[in-house]
């Protein structure tokens, strides 16, 4: 199989994958008759992904919060509740990384959308290791995503994925996976490409992928193209209607905030400016990045829970990054090649914040969700991802980094994921959310 190169001294990628695969090809082959016109446009789309992907945003953040992203070893995770967990039939957060000798359910080869930034195979990583792991929940079985399985599920159906790049790296994710079965093709796009709506002609599913990393209106204000002037003006009591534009027609839902918190900001409440974020010389008050985020997400969930329309809504945590060593940014790395094991990293504080002011403002919105017939959960990414320093491009985010004796000039990418590579298995746990549906009874989640 052409896929033989990438897998160095590990087992042929897919080759042990036997019958699950065997009747993917099978499906594979029976709706390429069926997509044949479409495929020529998609190809075109697929194979454009980069250009539709925000790909010059600047993720640094301000020098303050970079300080906390040090790893720090040794230190037991606070936040895993060990007492509460044994009650609940599985929480998918608790668990661990465990070989997986199967590998990838794709690679570069199989999936033309892989944006240049995540294609840490073709653009030259040297390990592989970090392909071969798959994430054990301890208290249940976490079977692989099924694409076949979960296109028939999501028959008339639509998700809506709404963030920021994370979640573009996720659906890009998700899409290579589905590809497998059936090529999506591009129904809409807004101009900027803030929304984009992949179809899956053959099961009438469509993806809604929206950019919105604040939830929340914002603007950005640069001054004179200088980088240390650059605010963004952000407001506590919109929500971006870049999201709610076609709220009534998402059935499922994935959201959360995203480092953009971080950033420097102005903050407005009814048009007036209450406080500011990271922004030194301009005289107003620290408003606190966490209190932000903490509004934002309540201006969030209050219209969800609150709302007519009913969509099945995952709150997902925060990404974490592994950024270590280095005093500036060109010089800071994540070159790890294996996951941690529990208590080998605490995470940041800043994040870990963060995290918990998803988890209490989920605890409020979803008892009002469910009084109003709207299900809310929580998909803990935050810490089964922590676990993973060493699933990001890092250096790789470009083709060949080192090529010619080349020096690193350009700054590592330890926030975003390699695909293929763990961000994978966030489609494992979405499956077992909506479909298997045994989190927490053995109802159906299905709608
Ligand atoms: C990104 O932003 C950080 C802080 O906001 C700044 O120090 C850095 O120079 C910026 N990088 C680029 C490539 O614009
Ligand atoms: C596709 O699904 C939508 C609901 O999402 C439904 O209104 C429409 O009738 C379906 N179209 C077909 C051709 O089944
Ligand atoms: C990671 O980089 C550090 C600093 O350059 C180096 O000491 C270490 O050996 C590297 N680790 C791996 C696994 O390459």
């Amino acid at each position: 199989m052409a896929d033989k190169d990438v897998v160095g001294d590990h087992e042929p990628l897919l080759s042990q994958e036997g019958l699950r695969r065997s009747s993917i090809s099978l499906a594979f082959f029976k709706f390429i008759g069926a997509v044949l016109l479409a495929s020529a446009a998609c190809y075109l789309f697929i194979g454009n992904f980069n250009a539709w992907t925000p790909e010059t945003e600047n993720h640094s953040l301000p020098l303050e919060e970079q300080d906390g992203l040090n790893i720090r070893p040794l230190r037991k995770e606070s936040s895993v509740r060990e007492q509460q967990l044994k009650k609940e039939v599985c929480d998918l957060s608790v668990g661990e990384w465990v070989p997986n000798p199967e590998g990838p359910a794709y690679t570069d080869k199989t999936c033309d959308g892989i944006p240049g930034y995540n294609n840490c195979l073709k653009n030259g990583r040297p390990d592989r290791g970090y392909l071969y792991w798959r994430w054990k929940p301890r208290f249940c079985d976490l079977p692989p995503f099924d694409p076949v399985t979960f296109l028939d599920a999501m028959r008339d159906k639509s998700w809506a994925f709404i963030g920021d790049s994370i979640y573009q790296n996720h659906v890009h994710s998700l899409l290579c996976q589905l590809s497998q079965v059936e090529e999506p093709q591009i129904l809409y796009h807004d101009q900027s490409f803030d929304i984009i709506t992949f179809y899956f002609p053959s099961h009438n599913f469509t993806i809604y992928e929206i950019w919105a990393p604040l939830l929340v209106q914002y603007e950005t204000i640069d001054n004179a193209g200088d980088s240390s002037q650059k605010y963004m003006n952000l407001h506590l009591d919109i929500l971006d209607s870049k999201w709610t534009r076609f709220y009534n027609q998402y059935d499922y839902m994935v959201l959360s905030g995203s480092p953009w918190f971080y950033k420097p900001s102005i903050i407005f409440e009814k048009s007036e400016v209450i406080g500011c974020h990271y922004c030194p010389g301009l005289e107003l008050k620290e408003y606190g990045a966490a209190r932000a985020y903490r509004k934002a997400l309540q201006l969030t969930l209050n219209f969800i829970a609150a709302s007519e329309h009913k969509p099945f809504v995952i709150v997902r945590t925060w990404p974490p990054s592994h950024y270590e060593a280095g005093d500036s940014p060109t010089e800071r790395i994540c070159n790890r090649t294996k996951p941690f094991r529990e208590g080998e990293i605490s995470g940041a504080p800043a994040d870990l914040n963060m995290r918990e002011v998803e988890i209490e403002e989920y605890e409020k919105a979803a008892p009002i969700g469910a009084r109003n017939g709207v299900r809310i959960e929580l998909l803990d990414f935050y810490h089964p991802f922590l676990l993973r320093p060493d699933g990001h491009p890092g250096p790789y985010g470009t083709y060949h980094p080192f090529d010619g004796g080349k020096k690193q000039n350009d700054e590592n990418d330890c926030i975003h994921w390699c695909l293929p590579g763990p961000i994978d298995n966030v489609n494992d746990m979405l499956m077992k959310m909506v479909i298997n549906g045994d989190i927490h009874d053995s109802a159906s989640a299905m709608l």
